[in-house]
């Protein structure tokens, strides 16, 4: 019998998606021809916020913004560990604006944010594990930006790199299940970086390529609970019989602009 997991509760930031929408091109999932449904959108994250709240996280909001469509990906605009809020400076010039609004939403809540100078999408690409940071690069986040990463937390930030376009940030091939294990899907990295991943995690979780298409890399866990798409039905398994407990979050419409529950997901650690 696998060993009972135990929860941590967290604390989350999200942004309502009432402007979402997919407009532009930024990733191989976006369509701009594709439409969105966006009352079926707003019921959907709706849910995951119902699921947070259900098993006994916190979940604060930032107001969104029109014009900014994938400002509903609340990973991307920083990266929070022990109180101290590192910020973003997005790749493409249409989520630039984002920064500030998360920046100001930090502020008013007592945060002071360093803005990193080199491109940096937050926990999009900066997972941290509990004991240090691993870190993204290869289509958005650049390794001066993990450098500045490493210097502004002192916790160590592990460069790996990405390779295949559909999974363009970390949080897309890879998350961590609690302080000593992590899923990630191996065909997604460099050679050199899955040798690290291997040494790092020998008893990790090995997702496929059918795992990631359906956004199951994209998932959060509390520890015990996985918040997880329910079309990586085999991922829930696997994670099942290692002792966690699936919690479906159905996003579809999300997927459309290249997002899941994790994206959704920013977490205050402080
Ligand atoms: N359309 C967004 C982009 O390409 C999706 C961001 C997904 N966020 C994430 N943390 N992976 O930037």
């Amino acid at each position: 019998m696998p060993e009972t997991r135990v929860p941590r509760r967290r604390r989350f930031l999200v942004c309502e998606p009432r402007h979402f929408a997919v407009q532009y091109a930024i990733n191989p999932w976006m369509h701009p021809d594709v439409r969105v449904d966006v009352d079926l959108a707003q019921e959907q994250w709706q849910s995951l916020i119902s699921a947070y709240r259900s098993h006994g996280h916190a979940v604060d909001a930032v107001d969104p913004v029109p014009g900014l469509p994938d400002m509903v990906f609340a990973a991307n605009s920083a990266v929070v560990v022990d109180g101290r809020v590192f910020g973003s400076l997005f790749h493409a010039p249409e989520r630039r604006p984002e920064s500030e609004h998360y920046d100001t939403w930090f502020k008013s809540a007592g945060y002071d944010v360093h803005r990193p100078e080199s491109v940096c999408e937050g926990e999009g690409d900066l997972v941290w594990t509990g004991r240090y940071v691993l870190a993204g690069t290869g289509f958005r986040t650049t390794r001066e930006a993990h450098r500045e990463a490493q210097e502004f937390f002192g916790h160590p930030v592990i460069s790996l790199t990405l390779v295949d376009p559909y999974f363009y940030h970390l949080d897309t091939a890879l998350f961590v299940l609690d302080d000593d294990n992590i899923v990630y899907y191996p065909e997604a990295f460099s050679p050199g970086s899955r040798e690290v991943l291997a040494r790092l995690y020998p008893d990790a979780v090995l997702a496929t390529r059918d795992d990631a298409e359906a956004f199951g890399l994209n998932s959060v866990s509390d520890g015990r609970h996985v918040f997880i798409a329910p079309q990586a039905e085999a991922l829930a398994v696997r994670l099942d019989e290692r002792g966690y407990v699936p919690v479906p979050v159905d996003l579809s419409e999300f997927h459309k602009a290249g997002g899941g529950i994790k994206c959704c997901t920013q977490e205050i650690r402080s």
